[in-house]
């Protein structure tokens, strides 16, 4: 593995750890696995099983790496939080002590200007995880005013949308938007003020990425198939980076505690903020599972709409 594929700081591992305290035999889902930050740390403190999957080919490469080191105590997938019922269907495993979700982009998806994600690295305009569908160029290119606006604000909760939007369709009528650093110069020119905390394509970019991985109702979809083959006092956590998928979490959350207080809220210490920047926004949920009856909590119950 090269220094760069190594880069990706593994948020929160220590709270997860202790909240979980791993046991041998056990089996925990490693739903996120990216650069196998999370698998690798339960792997090493326990002699416990990991299922783990990634919707980016990319992780395959690491995947096979734990496979060398680890042999039959991990088996990777690739695949997404929607099929996790057909990787349950694959492994002879019917239930799991502990599910992991660690949302949001990984470093080296950020860090290859390649992929798309970044707005302050050139590269073409793609933000596809599974590199499969869609692209950013597609939607920047060819959707209306109106639906781009709808995408900004839903999904970046970006109030300057409309004026984004514009920007982007006027932009449109000489050329297409090919690169994200010329997507992020069309939205930085529609901020009126020359100052800001964040840089002004944050949001824009965030919204993209959802819509484009549908991540909404992939993150919907894992919950859903989280609980079901969890065992009785088996552990959820999920950490996320902004408050559109926390809301989901929370939401769901509290349907499945009934409000108790099973469900708690984790953020980086400021120890971890210092040693790693992109933790600063990361929340953690915890559950533990205390009643084996589960029902499917439809999307809309969560107070989103089916896309
Ligand atoms: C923040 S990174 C995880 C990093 C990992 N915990 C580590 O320590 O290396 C998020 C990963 O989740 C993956 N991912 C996002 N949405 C997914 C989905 N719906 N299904 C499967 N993997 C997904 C991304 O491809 C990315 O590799």
């Amino acid at each position: 593995m090269t220094k760069k594929e190594l880069a990706h700081k593994p948020v929160l591992i220590k709270e997860i750890i202790k909240l979980t305290g791993p046991k041998d035999n056990e089996t925990y889902f490693d739903a996120t696995f990216g650069n196998g930050g999370y698998s690798k740390e339960f792997l090493e403190v326990s002699n416990c099983n990991i299922i783990a999957i990634d919707r980016d080919p990319y992780a395959k490469q690491i995947a096979r790496e734990f496979k060398k080191k680890y042999g039959k105590r991990f088996n990777f997938f690739h695949s997404k939080f929607s099929q996790i019922n057909e990787v349950m269907e694959k492994t002879k495993e019917k239930k799991i002590n502990g599910f992991l979700f660690d949302i949001g982009v990984s470093s080296m998806q950020l860090d290859f200007p390649e992929r798309g994600f970044s707005f302050i690295k050139e590269g073409p305009l793609d933000m596809r995880m599974g590199q499969k569908g869609t692209t950013a160029y597609d939607v920047v290119n060819s959707k209306s005013h109106a639906e781009l606006a709808d995408i900004i604000y839903y999904y970046g909760d970006e109030r300057n949308s409309r004026r984004i939007a514009r920007e982007i369709e006027n932009y449109r009528k000489s050329k297409n938007i090919e690169t994200t650093l010329e997507l992020a110069e069309v939205v930085r020119k529609s901020f009126p003020n020359k100052y800001y905390k964040k840089h002004p394509a944050t949001k824009t970019f965030q919204a993209l990425r959802i819509y484009i991985n549908n991540e909404i109702e992939e993150l919907h979809s894992g919950l859903n198939h989280a609980l079901k083959y969890l065992e009785k006092n088996g552990n959820l956590h999920v950490v996320t980076f902004h408050s559109l998928e926390d809301r989901l979490v929370k939401k769901f959350l509290k349907i499945v505690s009934q409000n108790n207080k099973l469900n708690k809220v984790l953020k980086p210490s400021k120890e971890e903020i210092e040693h790693n920047s992109r933790s600063r926004s990361a929340k953690l949920r915890f559950y533990e599972k205390n009643n084996l009856e589960f029902s499917y909590i439809p999307i809309e119950d969560l107070g989103f709409k089916q896309s």
